[in-house]
C-alpha cells in the first residue's frame, strides 16, 4: 500500500487531536507539522519534535507532501500560505470555516485550476458529517431548507440559561471557566461563527454561492434571564439558529439569530454544546444530524475521514472525488431581513396605564400584523410593566415599523426585545 504523505499547518486542539488519531494509520506518513512558537511545551507522549517547523512554507512547498492539512484558523496569514500549497499541487484538508467562508470561491477557483481538491467535513459541525454527504449520497435532492444550531458555545450558555434561571454574564463567565467559550467570545456569541457555518452549508446545499457578508446576524448577548423565563412560560426554549432557505422565487434567505423554538420542535431538545442540523429536500424529505460540534476527538474524526477518503482514492486515481470540486459559478440572490416573513416575541416594557395592551392591538392592527398570544408579566416597583406579544406571520419590514410607531405611543416606554419563533 502507497503511503499518504501530509503536513499539518497547526498542532493546537485540532492539530494534536488529528495528530494522534492519524498516527495509527500505517498508511498515513506525517512528514512535518508547524507550529507558531517553536519552544512552547507539547504535552504529546513519544512525540519527535524534530517534526516541528514554524515555517509553514515548509510544508506548502515541500515536494514530498501530497496533502496539507490545515487546522490553524483565520484567514492571515493561512490564505497565501494555502494558494502556495495548491499552486503546489497539494489536496488541502481544512477545518477552518472562516477562511472557507470569507475566501472559498478564490480557494475553489484556484483549486480546480491545479487540479487538487479542498475537502473540509470539520469546519462545520466539528465531528457531524455533513459536508460530505451533501455532496455526495444527497446529491440527487433540491434542498430547500437548512435549519441548525452550529455553535456549541452559545447553546451551552442558552441551555445553562435555562436550567439555572442564570442571567447571560452569570451563564457565560461559567462557560469560560470550564472551557466551553473563550476569553474573547465575541465570534461565538455575535454569531460570526455560526455565519461561517451556514454559508458555506448554505452555498453547498442550494448549489449558489452566498456572500457572508450579506448574511443578517444577531447573537445571544442581548438575552434576558426573563426573555428565557416568558418564552418558557409560553411552551418555547430559546436557541441559537442557524437558518437557510431556498425561496420559490429562486432567491436565499440566509441568516443566523436567536429565535423562540417551540418545545416540541427536535431542536429544542438539543442541549449544552450539542449541534444539530435539520435540512429538508426532494425527494429524501427531512433528515436530522446530531453529535458533537467541536472538540479535539470529533473535529479529528473528520479531519482524520477526510485524509483517509482521499488516501483511498489516490491509491487508484490522481483525479480524486470529483462529487467534491466545487462547479457552481451562480452567486446566491440573498433577501435582506426586512422581506423575510416570520412569527415574532416581542417584550414591551410600558406604563401600568388602562388601555395599554388596546393601543398594542391598534398599532399592529394598523401595520397587518395579527397578534396570536398576549401575556403580562406582573407589575414591576416603578409601576412599569414588561407585555410579551407573540405574532402569527408578519413581514419584518411592517413588524418595525409597527414598533417605531409604538414606540411613539402614550405609555409605551421601550422595546426589551424582539425575537422570531419558530413552531
Ligand atoms: N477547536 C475546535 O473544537 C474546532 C472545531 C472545528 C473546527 N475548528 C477550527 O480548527 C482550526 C484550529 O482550531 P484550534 O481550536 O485547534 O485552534 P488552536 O488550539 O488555537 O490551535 C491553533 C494552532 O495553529 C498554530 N498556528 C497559528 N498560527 C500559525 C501560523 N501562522 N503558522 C503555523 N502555525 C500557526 C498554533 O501554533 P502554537 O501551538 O505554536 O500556538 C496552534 O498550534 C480553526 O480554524 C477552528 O475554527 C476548531
Amino acid at each position: 500500500m502507497k503511503s499518504l504523505k501530509v503536513g499539518i499547518i497547526g498542532f493546537g486542539t485540532v492539530g494534536t487531536g488529528v495528530y494522534k488519531v492519524l498516527k495509527s494509520f500505517p498508511n498515513i506518513e506525517i512528514k512535518k507539522i508547524a507550529v507558531k512558537d517553536i519552544n512552547k511545551k507539547r504535552d504529546i507522549e513519544n512525540f519527535d519534535l524534530s517534526l516541528l517547523t514554524d515555517n509553514p512554507y515548509d510544508i506548502v512547498s515541500n515536494p514530498d507532501i501530497d496533502v496539507v492539512i490545515e487546522v490553524a484558523g483565520g484567514v492571515n496569514p493561512v490564505y497565501d500560505i494555502l494558494k502556495t500549497a495548491i499552486q503546489n499541487k497539494k489536496h488541502i484538508v481544512s477545518a477552518n470555516k472562516e477562511l472557507l467562508a470569507k475566501k472559498g470561491s478564490e480557494l475553489f477557483a484556484l483549486a480546480k485550476e491545479n487540479n487538487v481538491i479542498i475537502l473540509y467535513e470539520a469546519a462545520v459541525a466539528g465531528g457531524i458529517p455533513i459536508i460530505m454527504p451533501v455532496k455526495t449520497i444527497l446529491s440527487a435532492n433540491k434542498i430547500t431548507k437548512i435549519a441548525a444550531i452550529l455553535n456549541g458555545t452559545t447553546n451551552y450558555i442558552l441551555t445553562k440559561m435555562a436550567e439555572q434561571n442564570l442571567s447571560y454574564d452569570v451563564a457565560l463567565k461559567q462557560a469560560q471557566e470550564l472551557g466551553y467559550a473563550e476569553t474573547n467570545p465575541t465570534g461565538d456569541v455575535e454569531g460570526y461563527d455560526a455565519a461561517y457555518k451556514i454559508a458555506i452549508l448554505s452555498t453547498i446545499s442550494f448549489n449558489k454561492k452566498v456572500d457572508i457578508n450579506k448574511i443578517y446576524r444577531e447573537g445571544i448577548t442581548k438575552i434576558t434571564a426573563q426573555d428565557i423565563k416568558s418564552a418558557k412560560a409560553l411552551g418555547y426554549r430559546i436557541k441559537l439558529i442557524a437558518m437557510g432557505q431556498l425561496l420559490s422565487d429562486g432567491k436565499i434567505d440566509v441568516r443566523v439569530h436567536p429565535m423562540l423554538v417551540a418545545k416540541k420542535h427536535l431542536l429544542a431538545k438539543v442541549d449544552n454544546a450539542t449541534n444539530s442540523i435539520m435540512l429538508s429536500g426532494y425527494p429524501v424529505g427531512d433528515l436530522v444530524f446530531t453529535g458533537a460540534g467541536a472538540g479535539a476527538e470529533p473535529t479529528s474524526s473528520s479531519v482524520a475521514g477526510d485524509i483517509l477518503v482521499l488516501a483511498s482514492e489516490l491509491e487508484t486515481t490522481s483525479n480524486p472525488l470529483p462529487q467534491t470540486i466545487c462547479r457552481h459559478n451562480e452567486i446566491a440572490e440573498q433577501i435582506d431581513i426586512g422581506d423575510t416573513y416570520n412569527e415574532y416575541y416581542i417584550a414591551i416594557n410600558a406604563s401600568n396605564n388602562p388601555g395599554t395592551i388596546g393601543i398594542i392591538g391598534t398599532v399592529f392592527g394598523k401595520h397587518n400584523i395579527n397578534i396570536s398570544t398576549i401575556m403580562q408579566n406582573g407589575i414591576n416597583s416603578d409601576n412599569t410593566a414588561e407585555i410579551i406579544v407573540i405574532t402569527e406571520l408578519g413581514k419584518e419590514f411592517d413588524v418595525q415599523n409597527a414598533l417605531k410607531e409604538l414606540l411613539k405611543s402614550d405609555g409605551i416606554n421601550k422595546i426589551d426585545n424582539l425575537l422570531r419563533v419558530m413552531n
